[in-house]
């Protein structure tokens, strides 16, 4: 059968499932990675359990082989709301101030880590290739070595990574974060986050990086930036036919003329909504002649709701919309309409294209909704993008307005000069940054990551397998041509 690809994950996006939420830009990744290869997708089930935790379940959905495991409430509260979302999230976010750290969380979070590694030890061949999402698993490479697999793991991290004063402020960071020199390739989205976590090692002492890469204890390690993308072909032609959406032709018809600036975030104190809430408003309270003629749409579905810090956004935001609305709405217009709910990729992508502006101010990994947005648009009369300069996104897509989500008065200015952007420069921004993402899809990003993680393997066999796995012809010599 040859080698197999085996995506780990807490999340898994199976497709129609109840316990699917809205998929996130790491489940959406991962599953146009892994179509047509052969491989398995391995992680938690969505399912919450009293008891202890029975065996992995098997189901295969759209050609896509799901390996699947229930966690109980205990490992929910510890590992998941815990130490992942109540500690690494703030942390790797810059949010120092929100982390609450407790003992008994991160023991549950290297319980569920070991779980894991006993599951999948199990189904693993020695010559399949492990790749490992994000920052709930940080130490599931080193258990599976503990456990004997000398199969090549790779690890990327979706999230930002902060620099080394930040990441050591994470209770007995050396046994967390150093989990990650277990595995064979650790990823990043962009240069700077690399650069903290090698910053990082350096200030540990404990390795010596050269090329973005180490030796620890016999093992070679390398160090990447791999921008994580989007189907750009299928979501532009997604969102080509998505006017035909009966919810979105309605909310065209609401707005009655008036123009539409779109958010599009989970609930999360990461995404900066509240200052872009705000700088909505200073574009109000500047510009009385845009009143009744703009409004924002900021659909916002609720996540880790069970997580303290998420209750409170929540408030603050309900609060602060409410105040604008009072204060600037009449009977006939509401400025910010603001919803609880997720909608389909068909209608996300409907209200993309019709929407003239978009708002992105997250201090973010990537960002994958800033490059949906750019595909969504109809190249003759596109919208516009306002992007954080904190997204990972922002590197790339230069040609959006950037701005500093905290600066309300430089946002405000720039939602007005989008919203008054003739059209001739709103293509010249879009063209560059639409054929960057052509080149630059989802599927080079796995592409480019799994190369290098096979690429610094030396095993011919196993070279061998992956091509074929990737459907590469044996007489292609060098590793890096896994297309
Ligand atoms: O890395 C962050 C991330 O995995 C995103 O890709 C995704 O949007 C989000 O977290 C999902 O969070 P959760 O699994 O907690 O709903």
């Amino acid at each position: 059968m040859g080698p197999r690809l085996i995506i780990v994950s807490n999340r898994v996006a199976v497709p129609d499932s109840p316990r699917t939420p809205a998929a996130g830009g790491m489940a959406v990744a991962v599953k146009a990675a892994l179509k047509n290869r052969n491989g398995m997708w391995f992680g938690w089930s969505g399912k919450v359990t009293d008891e202890p935790v029975g065996e992995p379940q098997a189901v295969d959905v759209n050609k896509v082989h799901y390996v699947l495991i229930d966690l109980s409430k205990n490992d929910i509260q510890e590992y998941y709301n815990g130490l992942a979302n109540s500690v690494l999230w703030p942390i790797l976010h810059y949010r120092v101030d929100l982390q609450e750290y407790s003992r008994a969380d991160a023991s549950g979070y290297m319980r569920v880590n070991r779980m894991f590694a006993d599951r999948l030890s199990a189904l693993l061949n020695p010559d399949d290739v492990v790749w490992v999402h994000d920052y709930h698993l940080m130490l599931l490479g080193r258990e599976l070595r503990s456990r004997g697999h000398r199969n090549t793991i790779g690890f990327f991290l979706h999230t930002p990574c902060a620099p080394p004063d930040i990441l050591q402020t994470l209770p007995h960071h050396k046994e967390i974060l150093g989990g990650l020199t277990y595995y064979n390739l650790i990823g990043f989205q962009t240069d700077n986050d690399r650069d903290n976590f090698a910053h990082y090692l350096a200030t540990q002492g404990a390795v010596h990086i050269r090329n973005g890469t180490f030796e620890t204890e016999g093992r070679r390690v390398r160090l990447g930036a791999f921008p994580v993308s989007i189907e750009t072909k299928a979501y532009m032609r997604l969102a080509r036919n998505a006017g035909r959406s009966a919810l979105v032709a309605l909310v065209r018809e609401s707005l009655g003329g008036s123009r539409l600036v779109l958010g599009v975030d989970r609930l999360d104190y990461s995404k900066g909504i509240p200052d872009r809430v705000k700088a909505f408003e200073r574009l109000l309270e500047n510009n009385p002649d845009w009143h009744g003629k703009v409004t924002l749409l900021q659909v916002t579905p609720k996540s880790r709701s069970d997580v303290k810090q998420y209750g409170e956004i929540e408030s603050e935001l309900t609060g602060l919309i409410g105040k604008i609305n009072g204060r600037f709405g009449d009977a006939a217009w509401t400025p910010i309409r603001y919803v609880n709910r997720s909608y389909s990729r068909t209608v996300l992508a409907g209200l993309y294209r019709a929407a003239d502006v978009a708002m992105v101010t997250p201090r973010d990994g990537m960002n994958l909704v800033a490059k949906e947005y750019l595909a969504a648009q109809n190249p003759e009369d596109p919208g516009v993008l306002v992007l954080s300069q904190f997204a990972g996104a922002a590197k790339e897509l230069d040609r959006a307005l950037i701005v500093n989500p905290h600066e309300t008065d430089a946002v405000a200015a720039a939602l007005k000069r989008a919203l008054e952007m003739p059209l001739a420069e709103r293509r010249e921004r879009h063209a560059p940054m639409l054929e960057q993402l052509m080149e630059h899809d989802i599927k080079k990003w796995a592409e480019d990551y799994l190369s290098a993680l096979v690429g610094g393997q030396p095993s011919r066999k196993l070279l061998a397998g992956i091509r074929a796995l990737f459907g590469v012809s044996s007489s292609e010599q060098a590793p890096l041509a896994l297309r």
